[in-house]
């Protein structure tokens, strides 16, 4: 049994404690919220973000961030991407040095252009970060269906530890030393889910969002790896396995958003009917400035700019893409 700390009590903290609970490890789980705190120990559900999915008695909720952190085997960080640096700041002087941390936010700081972990280490220099990531909806996380995930550390022997903390049957967990490259895919494909989510606010229909998961991934890959991360995280789970399931779920904030701006909304008014950080937004500046730095063309990625930033209207952005000049799908094979 290992003593586990959670920073976040949102949809994915919650859903997480829960697998990590039934895996019999002892769980604290903090919240920045002392409503949040005060709702969840005593409805022990968390109605507005995974209901009918019941808390045992026994999993404590506190905003006493030095009672869940000190001394715990390793800490979750499962705050919005926003708010990452800013928690793993005021965590540090708790994180003794080796200490494990888990980051399973997902998005790219828009001023430094810096990955979570790398925002993490920076903060905490002592600790050992790691990541989670890949198709996982907290809502079915929650309900026991079976999801596959990976992690990533910078020791084999830290990744199979924390594969071994959370993986059941109904819970996969495989290991990866490429975190780069895990971060880069979980944020880079909430800007992909935005504009999978304008064409069906536009109406358009499978071929259009086939189109776009497989262009999109290949544009996070281009520029994914001119970064320093491996091809084969993008065509893993990661990249394509997390895109797909962001494009296709009705549980996408990200997907949400651009579904609202397809039918017309402004991004100002889709983030407030969907209530929740919408990462993508933050993630797509970063992206076109990580796209002009490693000279990488990004052509989705930067019509989503365009509408979200610079008014474009979502149709006329569809009509561009379709109408740049006819290109070979790859170079992968000569010709004759
Ligand atoms: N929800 C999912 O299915 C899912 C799955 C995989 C990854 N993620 C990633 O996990 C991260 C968290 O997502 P979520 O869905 O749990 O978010 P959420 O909006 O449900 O939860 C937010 C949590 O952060 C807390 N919070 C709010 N303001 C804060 C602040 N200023 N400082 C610190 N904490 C603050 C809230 O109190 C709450 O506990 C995101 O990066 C998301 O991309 C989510």
């Amino acid at each position: 049994m290992a003593k586990v700390g959670i920073m976040g009590a949102g949809s994915w903290g919650t859903a997480l404690s829960l697998l990590l609970y039934s895996n019999g490890h002892e769980v604290t789980v903090w919240s920045i919220s002392g409503e949040e705190v005060e709702m969840l120990s005593r409805e022990r559900e968390h109605k507005s973000k995974l209901p009918g999915v019941k808390i045992p008695e026994d999993m404590r909720f506190t905003t006493d961030m030095e009672e869940t952190v000190r001394g715990k085997d390793f800490v979750i960080l499962a705050v919005p991407s926003t708010f990452t640096r800013s928690t793993a700041k005021k965590m540090s002087p708790f994180v003794e040095k080796g200490q494990i941390l888990v980051n399973v936010a997902k998005g790219i700081e828009e001023t430094t252009l810096m990955t979570l972990s790398e925002q993490i280490e920076e903060e905490i220099p002592q600790a050992d970060v790691a990541v989670l990531s890949g198709p996982s909806h907290a809502e079915e996380v929650g309900r026991k269906l079976p999801t596959s995930v990976v992690v990533g550390a910078r020791t084999k022997e830290t990744a199979e530890y924390l594969q071994k903390m959370f993986m059941n049957e109904v819970f996969r967990v495989y290991t990866s030393p490429d975190i780069l490259g895990m971060e880069l895919g979980g944020s880079l494909k909430n800007v992909i889910a935005l504009a999978a989510g304008m064409a069906d606010g536009l109406g358009y229909g499978d071929n259009t969002k086939a189109a776009l998961i497989t262009r999109g991934i290949h544009e996070i890959a281009k520029l994914g790896v001119k970064m320093g991360g491996a091809k084969e995280s993008f065509m893993g789970l990661t990249g394509i396995g997390d895109l797909i399931v962001t494009c296709a779920s009705v549980h996408s904030r990200n997907r949400k958003a651009g579904y609202l701006m397809g039918q017309g909304k402004t991004m100002q008014e889709a983030m407030d009917e969907v209530k929740m950080v919408v990462e993508g937004v933050y993630s797509t500046k970063a992206a076109v400035a990580l796209g002009k730095k490693y000279g990488v063309d990004l052509p989705i990625i930067e019509q989503v700019n365009a509408i979200l930033f610079e008014g474009k209207n979502a149709k006329e952005a569809v009509y561009d893409l379709m109408m740049r000049e006819g290109k070979a799908e790859h170079n992968a094979k000569p010709w004759n």
